[in-house]
């Protein structure tokens, strides 16, 4: 019989990186790729080598899995993701993080840029997630479950963990920065949402919006695996000051906010592998 995607895909990563036992994935979002070549000892593989592996066509991905150590543990490291706007399949959104899931981590840090809704942040602050609301119209787990993964009705009570949004938390106080907190609405995009849809979220009770994250953040919960998931707030969300929105300005913000974001990552990431 052949091997299934996820299985060909975990061939390919166990035949490239040898031994390699990751212990917590993350995936870059937005302009937050570079972070992946702070790995030591790293293994780049482009996601065009890695069977069934989405590719994003999109600005400020890099596409490729890096494997290597920080802080003398275990990372894997996506440098972009795909999203639904592109044209894939809310499952094939989702495949890679059942690749990092699959490959055994024990917890999966979320990444991406997004709109800040809350009026009490500023552009280029962090944002902890302490939940989402999942209003992209789509789930990933639409179709036959395979209860090898997980179940046919996963809870989502706990998505993002309780315990690694405290880990969190002290990672941020001990690098001397500010953590906001908040809950991430996705909407599927491109279009970026009209003043009316952000103040639709806010009364919802969004903090911040983006188009990508929870796809991978329902499939980790469907297969157990932890979550911590951190927002980048590039940009006001739509209405809220006079500035049109761009990608450009999503990209600028990211590449302003990466120093910090790299040290807030270098500090969390090898405790989260040690919890
Ligand atoms: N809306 C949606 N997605 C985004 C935004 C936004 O304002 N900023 C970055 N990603």
């Amino acid at each position: 019989m052949a091997a299934s995607p996820l299985d060909a895909c975990i061939a390919t990563i166990r035949s490239r990186a040898p031994g390699a036992a990751p212990k917590v994935g993350i995936i870059l979002g937005s302009g937050l790729g570079g972070f992946g070549d702070a790995l030591e000892n790293p293994t780049k593989i482009p996601y065009g080598e890695l069977p069934h592996f989405p590719l994003s066509g999109v600005p400020g991905h890099a596409g490729r899995l890096v494997l290597g150590m920080l802080g003398g543990q275990p990372i894997v490291a996506m440098q972009g993701r795909v999203h639904f706007y592109e044209g894939y399949t809310p499952q094939e959104v989702a495949f890679p993080a059942r690749v990092l899931c699959a490959l055994g981590i024990k917890a999966l840090v979320v990444t991406n840029a997004a709109g800040g809704i809350n009026l009490g942040f500023q552009v280029g602050d962090l944002m902890g997630i302490t939940d989402h609301l999942n209003l992209a119209g789509y789930n990933p787990l639409i179709g036959p479950n395979d209860p090898k993964l997980g179940p046919r009705f996963p809870d989502m009570s706990h998505a993002y963990d309780p315990g690694l949004l405290e880990l969190l938390r002290q990672s941020a106080l001990a690098t001397g920065m500010r953590l906001r907190e908040g809950v991430y609405a996705c909407l599927s995009g491109p279009s970026y949402e009209t003043p009316a849809e952000i103040r639709m979220l806010r009364t919802l009770g969004a903090d911040a919006v983006g188009m990508s994250t929870v796809p991978e953040v329902i499939a980790a919960a469907h297969m157990g695996v932890r979550v911590a998931g951190i927002s980048c707030i590039t940009n006001l969300a739509a209405g809220i000051s006079k500035q049109k929105l761009s990608h450009e300005e999503v990209g600028e913000t990211a590449e302003r906010v990466k120093g910090v974001f790299q040290r807030l990552l270098e500090r969390f990431l090898p405790e989260v592998a040690k919890s």
